[in-house]
This record gives structure tokens, sequence and C-alpha cells, in this order.
């Protein structure tokens, strides 16, 4: 029995009672975080060497859907650690439910596609609910590695290439997973991870050596990390990588540092999975009781699956090698975060959510029109769409016929089952007047498209060709996609391409050669009736890139925030930065993305802090229209991005209808990390863009003065 009852932990500063009274082993099972929770000992539970556990039952789960895990499981654990140990400590179960949990929401890279915090809130609140029920608390969510590289497959996984983008959609996610309050039976704890740096990985290979300039660091890839700390996230993962020579799961600067001291993060840092063990391959430490010992010294509270914590913590601290007070410190952060989940006052699950929470039909409705509003048309010649009475269709490509492909990488909870596959949507969608003609093989699909009146080809990557430890040194489309379009082609027949990825493709061929381009970031259980709907018009399509697409691998990395260096991009002269073999632009633009109707902006003006635009539908389809704010800092002590992201916002237009859409930007929004490492925003000339895409031209500039104010201004 309990010395005494979880119960009696009513206070934040009755976990400073229950510290004094645990062992030393005790202490280090609380910072051990196993996987597996179906194999776990019922024997370590009661003897408190299970402080939290990662709900996975292999290392691959971002690669592989896994079996439920049930609250009556998680209960009976629960049960044992709060009953039976000798202290009442509640297990936390942690889980990789990122971007859905039954209901599948549009994979992060999608997401970001929506430019739509409120979307990003609404889907996690969403997995949040479902999660919950069965008897998860903590969801290893969301990832803010910012990614430049279409190479690395995690790229799917994260928010994009703009580090403002990906700071109010982490905040968003926050909001979604934590609510106002964790301990609330339908929110959950959230994990901003890797800190921090993981996506410079070189080459697009997972798990290799990135560099990065503390400048790089602080103004690119921080951001989004430092929104979701003021967001108040719980929790964060350290990364795989290494910086500067040292691999983040032991990195002081980054843990303690940066994270806790300049930020003020109060919550508690997991490393990845055998982050820990990682640290000896990386050459840092010569055994898992040298890594223990640097994790935990530079700021690691959990170590996730490498045991090393749970064997060498007490024996280190023994032989004076590392304080108590090192090892209370992280004990002390991990009980308070169990206190703010409300589990020392509610540790179990009501084993009868379950069922009633799952794949509701009003959140499917909401996973719906998400999905429908992270489509973004790339191409539309002659509108090829909205497809208005065909009479006879086509409908091929690979993906066609998918149905957890849908889901992209991570999911670990979707049901195949519950997945209606693009091509039985499209049935349905138009229904039985229209007579369709389907085939598997390339050959056959070819010789159908003389008869039809357009085709829909869907082609794209299965989730299995991205995420984790799946990248690639050729980022065109799977083998054979390109002869069956290209054969297809040669028919004469109207071609839509559908295109289901996870990461940037390079989109070249199709851009010069199909009629319609269609490009659907893995979006999730309702992808079919999303995409249906919008080769019907039903829904016009509204998302925009949240990263740039190259024309081709040899560009990578490209971004639209680049510099613009000594010898400034001009495509035409000689000594400036160029490629000789290849136009310098991207494919497509950051930001850019079209819709059925065509939509105008005028009036672009800049009246004191206010920048506004009038813009107006043109077509006949309402729309939702994504307008975007940049500027360009023209002279500061660094060298600043030719253009920066700095406000974006959705808005709805009828048919015929004009708007103005206006912005207030303040002093503070033109800063960056300076000389000094600090947010400053150096008084000198800005100037200001306006429009539908980063493509937008600046057409304004402003003076703005010591004092943070605009002494002047002019149109350019
Ligand atoms: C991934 C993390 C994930 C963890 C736990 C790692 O391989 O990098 O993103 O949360 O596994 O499954």
């Amino acid at each position: 029995m309990p010395v005494f009852p979880a119960s009696k932990i009513k206070d934040i500063a009755d976990l400073d009672m229950l510290l004094g009274e645990m062992t030393l082993e005790e202490k280090a099972g609380q910072l051990n975080q196993p996987p597996n929770m179906l194999a776990l000992e019922d024997a370590d539970v009661k003897a408190g060497k299970i402080g939290s556990v990662i709900c996975a039952f292999n290392a691959y789960a971002g690669n592989e859907s896994h079996e439920r895990v049930r609250a009556g499981q998680t209960n009976r654990l629960q049960r044992i650690a709060c009953e039976e140990a000798r202290l009442p400590i509640p297990i936390l179960f942690a889980r990789d439910v990122i971007h859905g949990h039954r209901t599948v929401a549009p994979i992060p890279l999608g997401q970001a596609a929506s430019f739509s915090p409120e979307l990003v809130e609404e889907a996690q609140a969403i997995a949040a609910f479902e999660a919950t029920a069965d008897g998860i608390k903590w969801a290893y969510t969301p990832m803010l590695d910012i990614a430049r590289d279409p190479r690395w497959g995690r790229i799917a996984e994260g928010f994009g290439e703009d580090p403002y983008l990906a700071s109010r959609l982490a905040e968003a996610a926050v909001r979604g997973l934590q609510g106002t309050n964790m301990a609330d039976n339908d929110r959950m704890a959230a994990c901003m991870k890797h800190f921090v740096g993981y996506g410079a990985a070189e080459g697009g290979r997972d798990y290799n050596t990135g560099e990065i300039s503390e400048y790089t660091y602080r103004n690119l890839y921080l951001r989004p990390f430092h929104a979701a700390v003021k967001a108040g996230i719980a929790t964060a993962m350290s990364a795989f990588i290494e910086v500067a020579g040292i691999p983040a799961t032991c990195h002081k600067w980054i843990l303690d540092d940066i994270l806790r001291e300049e930020w003020g993060f109060d919550g508690v840092v997991v490393s990845d999975w055998d982050g820990v063990g990682e640290i000896v391959h990386h050459g840092c430490a010569a055994d898992h009781t040298e890594a223990a010992s640097k994790a935990l010294a530079a700021g690691l509270d959990i170590d996730m699956a490498t045991f090393a914590y749970i064997k060498h913590l007490p024996e280190l601290v023994r032989a004076g090698v590392i304080s108590e007070e090192l090892v209370d410190r992280a004990v002390r952060r991990v009980l308070l975060l169990k206190y703010r989940c409300g589990l020392f006052e509610n540790p179990y699950t009501d084993e009868t959510l379950g069922d009633k929470r799952m794949f509701l039909p009003e959140n499917q409705n909401k996973a719906l029109e998400f999905a429908k509003r992270t489509l973004v048309l790339l191409k539309n010649e002659n509108e090829t769409l909205p497809l208005t009475k065909p009479k006879k269709l086509g409908i091929f490509g690979t993906l066609g016929k998918a149905t957890w492909e849908m889901f992209g990488t991570w999911c670990l909870d979707g049901q195949a089952s519950e997945v209606v596959t693009i091509s039985d949507a499209i049935k349905k969608e138009f229904g039985s007047d229209v007579e369709y003609m389907e085939s598997p093989n390339p050959d056959d699909a070819i010789s159908f498209a003389r008869f039809v009146d357009a085709v829909i080809v869907v082609v794209g990557e299965s989730p299995h060709r991205g995420g984790e430890n799946n990248c690639v040194t050729d980022i065109g489309l799977p083998a054979g996609q390109l002869q069956l379009l290209k054969g297809l082609k040669r028919m004469g027949t109207p071609v839509i391409a559908v295109v289901v990825t996870g990461r940037p493709n390079d989109l070249s061929w199709l851009e010069a050669n199909v009629d319609a381009i269609l490009l659907a970031f893995h979006p999730g259980s309702m992808a079919g009736q999303a995409i249906a709907e919008t080769l019907s018009g039903k829904n016009n399509p509204s998302g925009k890139l949240p990263v740039t697409f190259p024309r081709c691998v040899g560009q990578v990395p490209i971004y639209y925030n680049r510099k613009n260096t000594g010898r400034p991009l001009d495509p035409y002269a000689k000594g400036m930065t160029r490629y000789i073999d290849s136009l310098d632009s991207p494919l497509y633009e950051f930001g850019y993305g079209i819709g059925y109707s065509p939509i105008n902006y005028s009036n672009a003006k800049l009246d004191g802090w206010k920048v506004s635009v009038d813009v107006k539908n043109e077509g006949k389809y309402a729309a939702e229209e994504i307008v975007q704010v940049y500027f360009r800092d023209e002279v500061a002590s660094r060298s600043r991005p030719i253009k920066e992201l700095v406000k974006f916002s959705r808005t709805t237009l009828k048919p015929g209808e004009t708007k103005t859409v206006s912005f207030e930007l303040k002093a503070e929004d033109l800063g960056y990390y300076g000389p000094q490492n600090t947010w400053v925003v150096e008084p000198g000339w800005f100037q200001v863009a306006i429009g539908a895409n980063s493509l937008a031209p600046m057409f304004a500039r402003f003076q703005v003065d010591a004092s943070g104010a605009i002494s002047e201004s002019q149109v350019m």
C-alpha cells in the first residue's frame, strides 16, 4: 500500500513532500520512459520504475499503424502505480498522436497550406478529445522543425519553411491540445519537437549533421519553438541532431540556457527515441553511464527508450559524479507535469468513453472542412476544373484506390476501413449518370483515355516514401508515374493530375504538360470526399504553399526568404548569383495557390502602420483568399532576407464581391535577433508588400525611427 494516497497531493507544494519521500531509485524511475506498454512488468510498475510510457511498440511507429491503446490497459497499470506502489505516483502515457488520433486530419505540411490557426486548433482539439479517451495524456506533437529540403522525408511532419507561419500554427496546436487546462478529460500535454535544428540535416538525409550559425538558429529554427513556449506548451523533445559538435540531447546551451533561462520554460524535456544512447554514437560519451550524466546535467529530464537513467543515475549520484539536486530538479518537473495534467487528482480514464468519442460524424465533418482548405490548385489551364457535367471520366493512377495512404506519415490509430478512396468519392460525387473507366494497368489507362472527356490521374507518394528515415535524392514522382502521365497526354484528352504527397515533388513536367494540377498533402481520413468535392466545384480550392517547390532537386535548398547576397539574383546578367542550366526561380513560390475564381488585388495602401488592399472575386465561384503581407528590412547590422511574411488572413469573397483587407503592423513585427542575440528593431527604412503570394511586389517604403514610430513613408 502507498504510504499516502495520491489524492493527498492537492497542491504544488505537496510535490516537494512527495519528492522528499522518494528513494534515488524511485526518482530515476520517474525519469525513465520505456516503450511498449504491453511488455511492461507489473513488478517494475509497482517498484516505481516507470515514470511515463511511450505507447509505441517499436522505433518505427512513424511508418506503421499500431495496435490501439485501450483505457482498460492504461488503467490497469495506473492502478498498480497509484494503489500498490510504495508512493502513489501516476504514470503519464504518451503517444505519437501527430495529426489526429482516429479522425485523421491532413498532415502538418497540409495543415500549414490552410494558413489557418483556427483549423489547426480545432483539429488538435479533436485529436486530444479522442486520444484522451484511450488513456493517452501526452502527445508528441507539434513538430516545429523548419524545413527547406524536400529530400528530407520529415518535411511532411512540420509546418513548412516559414518561421512566422509555423509560429502562429504552433500556438494554435498548443491551444487545441492543451486547452486552458490540461487536466480536463479531453485535453492533454503537447510536446514541441525536435528541439532544435533537426530540419537542417545535410543532404536532406535523416539524422545527419547540420551546421547552423547562432544567427540562423535564432532567426529561423528557434522561432516557432519560442512561440510555442509563449503559448504555454508543457513539454519539449530534444532533437537527434548535433549542434556545433554537441548532440542536442545533452546540449546545455539549448536545453537550459535558451529554453529555460532565456525563455522561462518550466516544463519537461524528454529525449527522442534512444536519444541518450545515441550520444555514444555521436562520439560524445563512452557509454550509457556517461551519456546519462551528460544529458541530465544539460537539462534533459526524461530518457526515452534507452534505460540509461534508470540503470545509471543512482550509481552516478552515489559515486558523486552528479549531484542529487540535479536528479531532483528533473523529477520535480516531471511531478509538476503530472500534477498539471490532473493525474494526481484523477489518474484513471473513463473506460466507457473510448468508443463514444471515436470518429464522430461531427468530427469527420470538421476533418473534411479542414482537408478541403489544405488543397492547393497549382495549375488550371482553360478552366479544366471544376469538371462540370462530364459524361465519361477516366480515373487512373496508383493512389486512386488508396486508403491508409491518405493518412500520411505518423498515423498510428487511423483505420484504413474508414477511408473512402478518391475513386469511390469521385463516383459518389459525380453520380451514376457519368460513365467511369478505370484500370490499375497503365497501358489500359492510356488506351481508355481516348474514350473519356477527361482523365483524373491520382499520382504522388505513399507515406512510405516520406516521413522519418525515408529520404530521397530524387524528388520526382515515383517510378512509372511520369510515363503514365506522358502516355495519357499523348491521347489528347484533358489530363487532371491530383498529386497526393508528403513533400514538394519536382512537378516541372506536369506544370508544362498537364491541364490541371491539384495538390493534396496527405489529407487524412476525409481525403476522398475533399478531393471529389473540389474536382466537382462544390469546393473552390484555397490552400497556398507553405513551402517552395523547386524546378529540380539541384536547386535545393531553395526558399522564399533568401538573402540578397553581394551579387543579387538577375536572370540575365553575368557574374550574378545564378545557375547556368536552370532558372533560379522555383517552380512554385511560397504562398502560391490559385482557385476557380480569379482574385484581383488593387489599391494597396500603407496608412501609418495599417496596410490594406482591395481584393475582388472576379469569377463565378465563392472563394476564400489568403492575403499575405511581407516586409523587407532594407539596411540592418546583419543582412536580412529579401522578404519575410509578417501577416496573413483568410477572407471569404462571394462572386463579384470586393473587400478591403487590412492589417495593423507594429514596430516589433519588423525585428530580428541582432548582434546581441536579442530581438531588435533597428531604425531605418523598411518595405512592405501585400498580395496573393510571396511574389507580391513591395509597394511602399517607410522609415522607422529610434522610438519605433514611422517618421516618413513613400510609395514605391
Ligand atoms: C521520432 C519522434 C517520435 C519518437 C517516438 C522518434 O523516432 O523522431 O518524432 O516522437 O520517435 O515515437
